[in-house]
């Protein structure tokens, strides 16, 4: 079915990325033509109605049953705690919906497979952020690589921490309404909650977009802050918050890989890549500056300021990444353009956190079974 513009596009979960990234760059002028927010839905149903009304969004709902009921969107991000992304999604690709999850997709490689199927067989798009590719710095780097730069890649790390990020996203959790009350304590439950799924997934993703699949990986991983300190409450953390993992690429070519309670490597895990001619580090080969599109807006503004959606005001408006990932479906489904960050690139990220918590409960390597390919560079 070909779909007129503006597209209709329904936000499951009214929390910390919608409030702050999803609302505010959706709601500008200049993306008017092409996509419009109509439904918001969360079991808050307060935040629900308070985001709509503060964005403009014509309708509220306490839940995605009844939104979809309603029927007044083509295309939805989902934007609930990650355990809630794959039965969220499935739903909606059941509905015929295109679907844009944050990050990540879901927490088994079980799960998004049986999405992508589910997606062809229902002819929708899905796209999965984080979009790590469509970043020009990152596609610089891949290009270096592939050219020979780094001579023979020897190795390379990447990863993040959780610090105390979640608690202190002040101007949605320390407050005392709707809007600013989000209590982030899925973060650290399972399933979903913990760094990997959350934070070390962006390293992992550039990581692979820049090396290609990962073939086998081998962690350790545990609980170390047995509670977190939210507001005068303690919240409990059953999920792993350390899990340190080693990536094997093939031909001695290894990665080393974490997500920690605290503690962790500048560039936002952004990862560093070693070889025979020297390293590369955020934008810099060796002691040179990396060039490409825009570099000096990102410079300025920040990694995200370059992508191709984030040009005017939105360059200064946060979590501008999130809002570049549903333009890329916006445009898939009005345009035809496929978009870089595939579900399959997203499942092989998943996979290799799943198998990571496999092999540190198990004590045995694991073999890595996704793969991915990167078409349109
Ligand atoms: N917070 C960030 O900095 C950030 C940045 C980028 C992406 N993300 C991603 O965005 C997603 C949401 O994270 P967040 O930080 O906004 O979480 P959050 O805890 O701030 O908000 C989650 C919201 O989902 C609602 N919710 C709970 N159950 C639901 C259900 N069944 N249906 C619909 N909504 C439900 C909660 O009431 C809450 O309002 C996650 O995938 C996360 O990884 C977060």
């Amino acid at each position: 079915m070909s779909l007129k513009p503006p597209l209709r596009l329904g936000i499951v979960g009214t929390g910390s990325i919608t409030l702050r990234g999803l609302l505010p760059h959706l709601s500008m002028d200049d993306v008017k033509d092409k996509v419009k927010v109509t439904a918001v839905c969360d079991p808050v149903f307060e935040r629900s109605q308070a985001a709509a009304q503060k964005f403009g969004v014509r309708s509220a709902y306490a839940s995605f049953e009844d939104m979809l009921e309603a029927d007044e969107f083509d295309a939805v991000s989902i934007a609930s705690p990650i355990g809630l992304h794959f039965e969220q999604g499935k739903l909606a690709i059941e509905h015929s919906k295109h679907v844009h999850f944050n990050k990540s997709m879901t927490t088994t490689v079980a799960e998004a497979s049986e999405l992508i199927a589910l997606a062809k067989k229902n002819e929708v798009k899905l796209v999965a952020s984080p979009g790590e590719l469509i970043n020009p710095r990152l596609q610089a780097i891949r290009k270096l690589i592939n050219g020979g730069a780094l001579g023979t890649l020897a190795w390379a790390v990447t990863g993040s921490s959780f610090g105390r990020y979640h608690e202190e996203e002040a101007s949605v959790r320390q407050g005392d309404t709707p809007l600013s009350n989000i209590n982030p304590a899925w973060y650290f439950r399972k399933p979903g909650g913990g760094p990997l799924y959350d934070m070390t997934v962006y390293g992992l993703h550039a990581l692979t977009a820049v090396l290609g699949p990962a073939k086998r990986v081998t962690a350790f991983s545990g609980v170390r802050l047995k509670e977190r300190e939210f507001m005068g409450q303690l919240l409990p953390t059953d999920m792993d918050d350390q899990t340190l993992m080693v990536l094997d690429f093939g031909n001695a070519f290894f990665s080393f890989v974490y997500g920690v309670a605290a503690g962790s490597l500048p560039n936002l895990g952004r990862p560093l890549i070693y070889g025979t001619k020297g390293v590369i580090n955020g934008g810099m080969l060796n002691d040179k500056v990396i060039d490409y599109p825009r570099r000096e807006v990102a410079e300025k503004k920040g990694y995200a300021a370059s992508l191709p959606h984030v040009t005017g005001l939105h360059e200064d408006v946060e979590e501008a990444h999130v809002f570049e990932d549903v333009m890329q479906l916006v445009d898939w489904v009005l345009e035809d353009k496929p978009s870089l960050a595939t579900a399959e690139h997203a499942r092989h990220v998943i996979d290799i956190i799943e198998s990571a918590y496999r092999s540190a409960e198990t004590g045995q390597a694991q073999d890595l079974g996704s793969s991915f390919e990167v078409k349109g560079l």
